[in-house]
């Protein structure tokens, strides 16, 4: 006998719709949320809840506009948070919001302590905290320590001084090489291309100091070896804790030591985003101090307060390093997104990754996308089949034992957008690369939230545009298209978040691998969960190991020729299994 998997399966658990849809609907009713059972628990309840979170990134940008002006603010967020409660994650990140020139989309601040009035006010903040708890959210707020925007007065201050005071101190500043002093002060180059160095015209109107620059040259690389860097931004943290937020996402985590004397590298075409050479301006050991010194910060507040590291480790070994027991909590596992989807090297950074972490106590944190690198859909190989992968993907990573990741629109299976006209393009990285190609605006397209035509009410009243277009495709890909179809990407994902909330054996925990044909994963969790995966490109017979619950695609049931249940999974297909006793 044959039965259709998935039509079965979801049908016995349609994704209802819920007040979500109703409060897609622009500003107006932002309806009081319920208080959650679980963040008023008594605090040993919600002990080390983000060891098993599912934790949803907003690009502040390209998630809601609430005011109409065709970029994302915080506003935006608040009228949307009855959305991200009925998908069913536990926590969201905000990227930056501080008042920036905006030269790197925030990533360039000007100010730790305040908003853009871009993207709202404090007060905004302080709402968007309030009702997000009330909702039984988390939220996560970046710190951008390596470096300031140029624009930042600690900044501006350290170029009106001379040389050698002490706001220069602040950041690495260094006299040129060469007769002159016309030459960087060594090779190190920018992530985003070029040289790392750029050279300050001093007041009196000669060329002077050179000062490093890690990233865009609006973006100075902070001196973490002056105690009073440190102290500002231990001030900063506190800004953000005592105004209630649950954790930070530490960016370039690994990048604010620089080892001393500033050797060269050696070698041209040093790094590029998610690389891992072994380089002198990062993850040195002395780094670890820093985030050892938050901790302590991060455990004088009530309700396990966290920190994500943004950290670019050559090693699994050493990114391990950055959530020893008395560092940061999570960090994400790069290694995991930059897989191809296959089978082996899946299955092996699975175990490094678990096994790295077991050895310091710390939960893996899967990721699969982000605002730095192409979605994973088109990563995956774009169109069905990247499709077809991304579902796949989607249950293997949230099967896994730990937290994950979800960057905003994976759970609607967003494409990489190619054809951005060329003017309205804003990553310095696209500017500064040598073949203008590598920019990142392509996966932070605005969301297609409801409506037929773009900007698909991203907007409040749905005429503005959104800073970057949407493309007219993308119809069939908004949350209101998607809502109510079992089938679709992001009724996959609401279900597979539901399934994740209400199984003890997912989450936080350990797996355990049965032997499985090439090109296939099979793994349980105990209590009485089964995940299977093909990578591959061929049907796969397997024995069938329980009741499925979910499945990223069609696939069959039947028995072999002893009689026993089994299973044929097409390519690219993953199925959740849930045994019972009698199985
Ligand atoms: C991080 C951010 C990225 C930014 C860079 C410099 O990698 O994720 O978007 O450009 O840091 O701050
Ligand atoms: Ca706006």
């Amino acid at each position: 006998m044959t039965l259709t998997g998935p039509d079965r399966v979801l049908a016995a658990a349609p994704a209802q719709p819920t007040q979500a849809l109703a409060d897609l609907a622009p500003p107006a009713g932002l309806s009081p949320a319920q208080p959650s059972a679980e963040l008023s628990a008594p605090a040993d309840e919600r002990a080390a809840w983000w060891r098993e979170a599912v934790i949803y990134q907003v690009y502040i940008r390209s998630f809601a506009d609430g005011n109409g002006d065709g970029i994302g603010d915080l506003l935006g967020i608040r009228t949307r948070l009855p959305y991200l409660r009925a998908l069913g994650v536990d926590a969201v990140w905000i990227t930056p919001f501080y008042p920036s020139p905006m030269a790197d989309g925030g990533y360039d601040v000007a100010d730790y302590c305040a908003v853009d009035p871009l993207f709202g006010t404090l007060g905004d903040f302080d709402a968007l905290v309030a009702e997000a708890h009330a909702a039984g959210l988390r939220v996560i707020v970046d710190v951008v320590p390596n470096h300031t925007s140029d624009r930042h007065q600690w900044f501006t201050e350290a170029l009106a001084a001379e040389p050698g005071d002490a706001a220069r101190g602040r950041y690495i500043f260094r006299p040129g090489k060469g007769e002159h002093g016309e030459l960087p002060p060594n090779d190190w180059e920018s992530v985003f291309g070029g040289p790392a160095w750029t050279r300050i015209v001093e007041r009196d109107g000669t060329a002077g100091e050179w000062y490093l620059h890690l990233f865009d040259p609006a973006q100075p690389d902070l001196n973490w070896h002056n105690p009073w860097v440190r102290e500002q931004f231990e001030q900063v943290l506190e800004f953000w804790l005592d105004r209630g937020v649950d954790g930070f996402r530490v960016d370039v985590a690994h990048g604010m030591i620089k080892q001393h004397g500033l050797p060269d590298v050696g070698y041209s075409g040093q790094i590029t985003m998610l690389g891992n050479a072994v380089l002198p301006y990062f993850d040195q050991d002395e780094v670890h101090q820093i985030h050892r010194s938050w901790r302590r910060i991060l455990d004088t507040y009530p309700g396990e307060r966290i920190a994500v590291a943004e950290a670019w480790a050559p090693s699994l070994e050493r990114l391990a390093a950055y959530v020893r027991p008395d560092e940061l909590h999570q960090a994400f596992n790069f290694h995991y997104l930059g897989t191809p989807w296959e089978a082996q090297p899946l299955r092996t950074v699975i175990d490094q990754s678990l096994g790295t972490a077991r050895l310091v106590g710390a939960p893996s944190t899967w990721v699969l996308s982000n605002h730095d690198v192409q979605r994973h859909v088109t990563r995956y190989g774009g169109g069905e089949t990247g499709q077809r992968r991304a579902r796949a993907a989607a249950l293997l990573m949230l099967a896994l034992p730990g937290s994950a990741y979800v960057y905003q629109g994976e759970e609607l299976g967003l494409e990489e957008v190619f054809d951005l006209p060329a003017e309205l393009l804003q990553d310095p990285q696209r500017f500064r690369s040598a073949d203008g190609s590598s920019g990142r605006d392509g996966c932070r397209v605005p969301l297609p939230w409801n409506g037929a035509v773009p900007p698909f009410n991203f907007t409040p009243l749905g005429i503005a545009d959104g800073w970057l277009p949407a493309p007219a495709h993308w119809a069939a890909r908004t949350v209101e298209a998607q809502w109510q179809d079992p089938d679709s990407m992001l009724g996959l994902y609401r279900e597979a978040l539901r399934l994740r909330r209400e199984h003890p054996a997912l989450g936080d925990g350990a797996l355990e691998w049965s032997p499985s044909p090439a090109g296939t994963l099979v793994f349980t969790r105990e209590p009485g969960f089964v995940c299977t995966v093909n990578t591959g490109s061929e049907p796969v017979a397997l024995p069938a190991p329980g009741t499925p619950v979910l499945a990223s695609g069609p696939f069959e049931l039947g028995a072999d020729a002893a009689g026993q249940a089994s299973v044929v999974l097409p390519p690219d297909t993953a199925v959740w299994w849930v045994r019972s006793a009698s199985d």
